[in-house]
């Protein structure tokens, strides 16, 4: 029993020895450790020479908070697309234009429609933006109308997705679906909306008098966006897109190629590269169904039997959304092209899942239709060359049609290549 108590005695002693060792040592630690805060009574100068120090740091960091939605809109990334790069050994550059928060190209044209009507006077704040489009312009002008105080009103054709019209109601704009005719036909949709922006005109200059005189509130009126013929849409990519790409690939670029729906992403991206260096060679790639390659290969945008007006009421040319067009418009006139390649809807489809399959990159029908125009441009130019086109917008926005595969079986549209195969040589 002795000997063991004094060995615990002789064991308690050791260990009481080590903390106090140890709690010495920490002290130590303590005090020395937070590095340039120690010390006795500099505590309180340095502390205040660092708190300087951070905020002087702070204040060195650029602000980068975005304006609001519009704020948002533009300075998309440009990506390398890999797969077709690999594949072409030129370097094939996409605009992630999906990227804008109305999910397409368009919210540029929406933002520039609007900036210049409301400082030319032909839009009030509070007005009525009226605009025919079954497509991503509608959805982007319901959305930045809201942004800039004013009200917007979409006619589409009765055939379009019901879902397009359920969206737009959602983003806040008035829809009025209306029987599908020819462009030439005062029913038209584009025509019935340019007629509600002059109706909502025509009783604001009525109205002016009687509101001001019964201190009602003022009629605000209405305008017609006409994203076709409208030179705001061109100038849109001639100031945004064309000088972002110019940017982003410090000017070594050798070729541009996009589809055209109103010619306003072509017009003003070709124009705007051709006057930083006119040796940049810009193209075309036209959908089925579409007049627009004859116009820029042959100077002629289509027989007498296919003129406008001429033509099926609703022929099916193309499964490709917003690209083609068989009437010349004001903004695809100012395009600067070196040439035009024609592409198929199997071509779009095969592509769009080759650059799924690849690049992870879920596109909708007419970015698709662009990549085989750079594919195209690259085959033409030879490796070494640098091509941009644009990625308009997403996947998602063509979930009934171009990525379905029940609809695409239906027209004989089922992917099935493995490579870049289904590219047929021009
Ligand atoms: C999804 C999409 N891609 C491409 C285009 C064609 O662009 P642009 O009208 O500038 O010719 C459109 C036009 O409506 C579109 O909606």
């Amino acid at each position: 029993m002795n000997e063991s108590r004094t060995v615990a005695a002789a064991a308690t002693g050791t260990l009481l020895v080590a903390a106090a060792t140890l709690w010495l040592l920490g002290s130590r630690w303590v005090r020395q450790s937070p590095a340039g805060h120690g010390g006795g009574g500099g505590d309180g100068v340095q502390g205040a020479a660092a708190a300087a120090e951070n905020k002087a740091k702070v204040q060195r960091v650029k602000r980068s908070v975005k304006n609001g939605l519009v704020g948002l809109i533009g300075n998309t990334p440009l990506i390398k697309i890999r797969s077709l790069s690999d594949a072409t050994g030129c370097e094939i550059l996409g605009k992630a234009e999906f990227l804008n928060p109305g999910g397409s190209v368009k919210d540029r044209v929406a933002v520039k429609i609007i900036q210049e009507a409301l400082q030319n006077g032909t839009l009030r704040v509070g007005g009525l933006i009226t605009e025919g489009s079954a497509g991503s312009t509608g959805v982007s002008l319901a959305m930045v109308a809201s942004a800039y105080g004013c009200k917007c009103h979409v006619v589409l054709p009765d055939d379009a997705a019901i879902e397009k019209a359920q969206n737009l109601e959602a983003l806040g704009a008035t829809v009025e679906r209306v029987r599908p005719v020819s462009i030439t036909h005062k029913d038209h949709f584009v025509n019935i909306a340019r007629r509600r922006a002059t109706d909502a005109e025509t009783l604001r200059l009525r109205n002016s008098q009687v509101t001001q005189l019964k201190g009602l509130q003022e009629n605000r009126g209405g305008f017609f966006a006409d994203q076709f013929e409208n030179l705001a849409n061109f100038r849109a990519h001639y100031e945004g897109t064309g000088p972002e790409i110019w940017q982003q690939t410090g000017g070594n670029m050798h070729a541009f190629v996009a589809a055209a729906g109103t010619g306003g992403t072509i017009a003003g991206v070709s124009c705007f590269l051709k006057d930083q260096d006119s040796g940049v060679k810009c193209y075309l790639i036209d959908p089925p169904g579409s007049s627009l390659f004859n116009r820029v290969t042959r100077g002629v945008m289509y027989t007498r039997e296919e003129a406008e007006g001429k033509r099926l009421k609703n022929p099916f040319d193309t499964i490709t959304e917003g690209i083609g067009i068989n009437r010349l418009t004001e903004n695809f006139k100012l395009a600067q092209l070196d040439g035009a390649f024609r592409g198929t809807d199997k071509e779009a489809v095969e592509m769009s899942r080759f650059l799924l399959r690849e690049d992870g990159l879920f596109v909708g029908s007419s970015s698709a239709m662009n990549c085989v125009g750079a594919v195209r441009v690259a085959r033409q130019l030879g490796p070494g060359h640098t091509i941009v086109t644009i990625l308009c917008d997403s996947g998602a926005r063509h979930l009934s049609k171009f990525h379905n595969p029940k609809y695409l079986a239906e027209h004989g549209l089922t992917p099935f290549a493995t490579g870049l195969e289904f590219l047929v040589p021009q």
